[in-house]
């Protein structure tokens, strides 16, 4: 399971005032479970991403895997074993080289973690492929011959790819037509129900309710750098208790309906 405990982050800004964009924000992304985060733009969301990925130092707080600091995870990712985390992006066309096609993209994270015998990378990339629903025509397309849910689902393969433990999405499905995120939703419920490379958890980055509605098993609110309301998705939308997830339930063209709970 991966745990933020008490995270804050401040940036200096100009003038030399801090802004405190995370204010002493904890949460759990547990083993079989979709987490969500929502928030606002500018609530934090991919600030605690990336401080959960070690690209941002917390001014305090820490990021825990298995109850082990998350840097002794990735040292031991370095040597060999399976990333502790890994990321999925909203822009999955611009995430991919224009030059290399499917099956190259895959095989290069293979290679770059050394999680495959040279020999094997090129199939263990399509078997890849194919676990996140590519007919094998496309392993030799580039991106400009792919859709956009053919493109995230290459960044989906390649995410995978390096046996993460945890999945991280940041707004995976906001930029794809409404019927392909549903599909693409479930390939993610999908990967987690089969354990798909060794996932165990996934953390779903989104803005959007009808996401957290679809598929999220537990829920964090954001609001401006700190955690208002977190719980069960069905609970919450039927019962909002801060009035932060009560204006983004008025604000979102979702409606939530407990006759009608995804
Ligand atoms: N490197 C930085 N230096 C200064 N301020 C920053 C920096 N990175 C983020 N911020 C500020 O921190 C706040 C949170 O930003 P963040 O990108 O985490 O929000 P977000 O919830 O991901 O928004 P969005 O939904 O638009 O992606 C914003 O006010 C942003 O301007
Ligand atoms: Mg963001």
């Amino acid at each position: 399971m991966l745990e933020a405990r008490g995270i804050t982050v401040e940036f200096r800004r100009r003038g030399g005032e801090t802004f405190r964009a995370l204010d002493n924000v904890s949460l759990k992304a547990a083993d079989g479970m979709i987490t969500g985060l929502v928030g606002e733009s500018g609530s934090g969301k991919t600030t605690l991403v990336r401080t959960i990925c070690g690209l941002q130092k917390p001014s305090s707080g820490e990021v825990l895997i298995d109850g082990r600091d998350a840097g002794e995870a990735y040292a031991a990712a370095r040597r060999g074993g399976g990333l502790p985390v890994s990321m999925v992006f909203q822009d999955a066309s611009g995430a991919l080289d224009p030059r290399q096609t499917a099956l190259d993209a895959v095989a290069e994270a293979l290679r770059v973690h050394g999680l495959a015998p040279r020999p094997r990378i090129r199939d263990e990339a399509a078997r890849l492929l194919s676990t996140v629903g590519l007919p094998a025509d496309v392993a030799g397309r580039r991106p400009g011959a792919m859709s956009g849910g053919q493109c995230q689902r290459v960044c989906i393969a390649r995410a995978i790819a390096p046996r993460p433990a945890v999945l991280i999405g940041d707004e995976p499905v906001s930029a794809l037509d409404v019927s392909v995120q549903a599909r693409i939703l479930k390939l993610f419920a999908k990967l987690l129900a089969e354990r798909a490379n060794g996932l165990r958890a996934i953390l779903m980055i989104t803005h959007d309710l009808a996401v957290v509605s679809a598929i999220c098993d537990y829920v964090y609110v954001l609001e401006r750098g700190r955690i208002v309301e977190h719980g069960v998705p069905s609970e919450m939308f039927a019962a909002p208790r801060h009035a932060y997830t009560r204006r983004l339930l008025q604000a979102a063209s979702f409606k939530y309906d407990p006759a009608n709970p995804v």
